[in-house]
């Protein structure tokens, strides 16, 4: 089954071909973040506009690098939520207009469920039931896999999720946007343990999380540092960031996992890329003898490929869509 797959629901617009849900033929992205850097973040207006210039040659590219026809797809899946409510917008007329013109069916897909199935994409031998941590610039999520279609949401950030905190803290650093993987090569060089930086609990709520106390003392930092005129080690302060981060993230998961009885443990999103708290994951699940995925880098990020091996599995789970699909800011699971 071949199913053309749309993802616009921030700043990347993509177009994949994907074969029975796990085999990519091709995953066309083109990123938006140049535009974007100027301002230190995504101008909604600029990512919508972005997305209606480029996604029909998008369409278009995917066939010709493929040797597809239009005819040849099977079905349409886009995600319709969550995200920026004008680029998502986009996105879900054009695959409207494309399964009416062809005739063939819609299936609407949740950008985070596209996020776990990064990893079927990466893992030919993952199959559900697992624990998923969805770490990107907009969610922060402990998510139990329950089956290909049946999630639920057992932890979430409070706050701001972790990308955003990477995001806002490269920025007081004076590091371009976006900014988690320029803290992620800034910290290599960096001693962890040079900065205190708190780490937050949710009194009553173990799985929960917030990031916004571990920015406002990144920020008061450096204000502290700027008033006295004393210079701040960057590196130092990056890689302390990022411990506390991934100390956040992975004893957490790693802790859920365990309540929950599960051996597997899957890692998506842009934050998934970071190589401090993928190598932590890779210790933490050795330690405690846990089956650990983390997609490749090119799949973490947002793309298109995710969105059509997700679509594949609400298809056979008989989820379809009409020309009255709407796209939604946010959505639960
Ligand atoms: O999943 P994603 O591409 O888009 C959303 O759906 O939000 O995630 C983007 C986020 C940004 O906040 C970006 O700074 C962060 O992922 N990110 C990283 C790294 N690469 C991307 N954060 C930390 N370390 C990285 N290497």
């Amino acid at each position: 089954m071949l199913i053309m797959s749309i993802e616009t629901s921030c700043d990347e617009t993509a177009i994949a071909i994907c074969e029975n849900g796990r085999k990519v033929l091709t995953d066309q992205i083109f990123s938006q973040a140049d535009l974007h850097a100027v301002y230190g973040g995504v101008v909604p207006e600029i990512a919508s506009r972005s997305h209606v210039e480029v996604i029909s040659q998008l369409a278009q590219r995917a066939l010709t690098v493929t040797g597809l026809q239009k005819s040849d797809l099977d079905a349409i899946a886009v995600t319709y939520a969550p995200g920026l409510i004008g680029a998502l917008l986009v996105g879900v007329n054009f695959a409207k207009s494309a399964a009416f013109a062809l005739d063939i069916p819609l299936i609407p897909v949740h950008h985070i469920k596209g996020h776990v199935a990064a990893n079927y994409i990466a893992f030919p031998q993952l199959a559900p039931p697992f624990l998923c941590l969805a770490i990107s610039g907009g969610n922060t999520l402990l998510i139990d896999v329950k089956d290909y279609t049946d999630m639920e949401i057992l932890g979430a950030t409070r706050d701001d999720a972790a990308g955003e905190c990477f995001d806002k803290t490269a920025r007081i650093l004076g590091l371009p946007y976006p900014g988690g993987k320029h803290i992620d090569t800034l910290s290599r060089n960096g001693d962890d343990t040079k900065y205190p930086l708190p780490r937050a609990n949710i009194e009553g709520s173990l799985w929960d999380m917030s990031f916004s106390g571990l920015k406002t003392a990144v920020i008061n930092l450096v204000h502290k540092a700027e008033q006295k005129g004393e210079e701040l080690d960057r590196a130092c302060l990056a890689s302390s960031f990022t411990r506390a981060v991934s100390d956040s993230l992975v004893p957490r998961t790693m802790a859920l996992a365990r309540e929950l009885g599960y051996k597997k443990i899957a890692v998506a999103g842009g934050v998934a890329a970071n190589s401090r708290i993928r190598q932590d994951f890779e210790t933490a699940a050795k330690n405690e003898g846990v089956e650990l995925f983390i997609p490749p880098l090119s799949l973490c990020g947002d793309n298109a490929a995710m969105i059509g091996c997700q679509g594949y599995y609400e298809f056979l789970a008989g989820v379809r869509a009409g020309t009255d699909l709407n796209a939604y800011a946010n959505m639960e699971l």
